[in-house]
């Protein structure tokens, strides 16, 4: 008899049915002589039962005999007939809960190994390490947590490429063996065997061919893309990993915008079955910065940074002064609200805040406690009644609200304040995991300068349109990101069309003529051939799958992800490769061909 039911499926209509039922051995035990059996499947589990007394001879010696070798996560078997179970014995949590199946016949189809660590629905605590479970990581895809969770991943891709193609895009695959795309990350290489001493790159994403693609009047593309990069994996961060790539022609930042709502609004109702709040707020790069100090602030919560340098500057208090006297630095405040904050920062804890606030690189923090009509620290008396005043309006204190305040060069106190206002938030539970407030990051700069050496990198990558003449101050860039929760899900931009326009943004970049006509003349070559206006985003398909199953990490939402240290336990790559592969690919006597034979001798 083939399968005919999952072991996901049977209910209490079906009793009385002769069923086969076939999976894996999660648990088994014997009550006085009556074997009962969890047989588990990717649908759910269900409860078989061995009653000698229910059974003739002949087949009761058989059934028997096979369950011997029922060994746990063995792939069997079982054929019977389907019963309610003995009043009391139900399992509401289970949806085959109410039957089990009386055993006619077993057989083992795969006899396992014992496995090296247990698949039920577990509690964390009671499962190995993580590099356990990835060097045994099909063992672990039987887990229902790990199992649903790629199938929800499934749905997400199908509803989003369900709403692109309703929206006309086209999926389309652009090459794996490629010529590097600057994405800010090092390039993982491939040799080329047919041309020795040459290298592919593979791609860190699919940026110059989607643009390609729009000189190839494709109109709008999407792909669902696999992109490389060669960097330190992270909790977010794997050295491959999966981007909803899309490019449209012919559009400005709303439509690209408005395009990513339709999507999340679609894929949501089709996951969720509830209505997504659209349009996102919009947040510029430099409100971002200076009320959260950090380009993906997290919305769910308010918490702002509050500029009171030009009220504090005045005050008699030397540490302030000594700060400001300094170019380039403010002194900021939060207000940590009574009504957030309760009880729960004493004086412990904001000490706690200080260590913290000093391993972040500032040399420390000033706090206060909003009275009546008044603040009280030990500071305060350097403060004169109308700064008192102004800081109490400014920050909105009220009576039992603590005020933090950090000084310092300016860059330092917005991300050490980005930091301190995230730690708050998880101190004071402010993170609820199934709030999701997606906003966009937007008015962003074309440039970031490093201030030291007056070197311009990309904001995002060289393609973005300038959105000012080129030669201004802080030039902004056609340029925005996608965040959630306060993680940045993808970013997109209208890019530049006119190669003489991306030729000058090129060397404002500091590249060579030379490197330019190098690396991207093909490029600059087919924006010459009437590329259309156009432009793009890409959303990271394993961050937004992680965030919205409330994931620690995005490795739990791909199949066989790289540990931390970017290996694959599994099948232990990276690996040597045999000299002789590599002299087939020249890479030894290429080596070799690099260093001076007297260094050798
Ligand atoms: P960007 O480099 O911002 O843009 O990447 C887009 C999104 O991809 C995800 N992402 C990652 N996810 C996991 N591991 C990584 N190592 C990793 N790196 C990036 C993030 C990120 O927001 N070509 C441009 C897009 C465009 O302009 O259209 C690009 O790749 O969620």
């Amino acid at each position: 008899m083939k399968r005919t039911h999952t072991c996901g499926e049977l209910r209490s209509a079906d009793i009385g049915k002769k069923v086969c039922v076939q999976g894996w051995v999660r648990f088994s035990r014997d009550h006085g002589g009556v074997e009962f059996i969890d047989l588990a499947d990717a649908y759910g589990i269900t409860q078989l039962v061995f009653d000698p007394e229910d059974i003739s001879g002949g087949d009761r010696n058989s059934i028997s005999e096979a369950l011997r070798s029922f060994t746990r996560e063995s792939a069997v078997s079982a054929e019977g007939i389907v019963r309610k179970r003995v009043k009391g014995t139900e399992d509401p949590k289970n949806k085959t809960g109410e039957i089990e199946v009386l055993i006619t016949k077993a057989d083992v189809l795969n006899r396992s190994r014992t496995p090296p660590f247990e698949l039920g629905d577990q509690k964390e605590s009671v499962l190995p390490g993580e590099e356990t479970r990835l060097r045994y990581r099909y063992l672990d895809l039987r887990r229902p947590e790990v199992n649903e969770a790629l199938r929800f991943r499934h749905r997400f891709v199908k509803a989003a490429r369900e709403y692109l193609d309703k929206s006309g895009f086209i999926e389309v695959e652009t090459p794996m063996l490629t010529k590097s795309t600057p994405e800010g990350a090092r390039d993982f290489v491939v040799p080329s065997r047919v041309h020795p001493g040459t290298f592919y790159a593979l791609p860190q994403s699919p940026q110059l061919f989607k643009q390609l693609l729009m000189v190839g009047s494709m109109d709008r593309y999407y792909q669902v893309a696999r992109c490389f990069r060669d960097e330190d994996s992270r909790a977010d961060r794997q050295p491959e990993f999966t981007q909803l790539d899309m490019e449209m022609s012919f559009v400005e930042m709303i439509d690209i915008q408005n395009m990513i709502e339709g999507l999340v609004a679609y894929i949501w109702k089709s996951l969720y079955n509830k209505k997504l709040e659209t349009p996102f707020e919009r947040i510029s790069f430099s409100d971002a910065m200076n009320k959260y100090g950090s380009d993906k602030p997290d919305l769910r919560y308010g918490l702002p940074m509050i500029s009171v340098t030009d009220i504090v500057k005045d005050a008699e208090y030397d540490i302030f002064q000594k700060i400001l006297s300094k170019d380039g630095t403010a002194i900021v405040g939060f207000n940590v609200k009574h009504e957030i904050a309760g009880d729960k920062i004493g004086r412990n804890e904001v000490d706690r805040l200080i260590s913290f606030v000093k391993s972040a690189g500032l040399g420390g923090m000033t706090w206060m406690r909003a009275t009546k009509d008044s603040l009280d620290s030990n500071i305060v008396k350097y403060f004169t009644p109308e700064i008192i005043s102004k800081l109490r309006e400014r920050l909105d204190a009220k009576e039992g609200d603590l005020i933090l305040m950090l000084a310092g060069p300016k860059k330092n106190v917005l991300e050490t304040g980005g930091l301190l206002r995230s730690k708050l938030a998880d101190d004071l539970e402010l993170t609820d995991k199934d709030t999701f407030k997606f906003a966009w990051l937007v008015d962003c700069p074309m440039f970031e300068v490093d201030p030291a050496s007056g070197k311009k990198d990309p904001f995002h990558h060289p393609f973005v349109l300038p959105t000012t003449p080129l030669d201004t101050e802080n030039a902004g860039g056609a340029s925005f990101d996608l965040v959630l929760n306060g993680i940045e899900l993808g970013s997109g931009s209208i890019r530049i069309h006119d190669p003489e326009l991306q030729r000058t943004v090129f060397k404002m970049l500091g590249i060579s003529e030379e490197r330019i006509d190098e690396n991207f003349g093909f490029f600059l070559e087919a924006l010459g051939y009437g590329a259309p206006p156009h432009g793009g985003i890409a959303l990271g398909i394993d961050r937004l799958v992680s965030i919205l199953l409330g994931k620690e990490s995005i490795r739990d939402v791909i199949a066989f992800p790289k540990n931390k240290k970017a290996q694959s336990l599994l099948d232990g790559s990276p690996q040597k490769v045999d000299d002789e592969k590599l002299e087939e690919l020249q890479i030894i006597s290429m080596a070799i061909g690099d260093i001076d034979i007297e260094d050798i001798e």
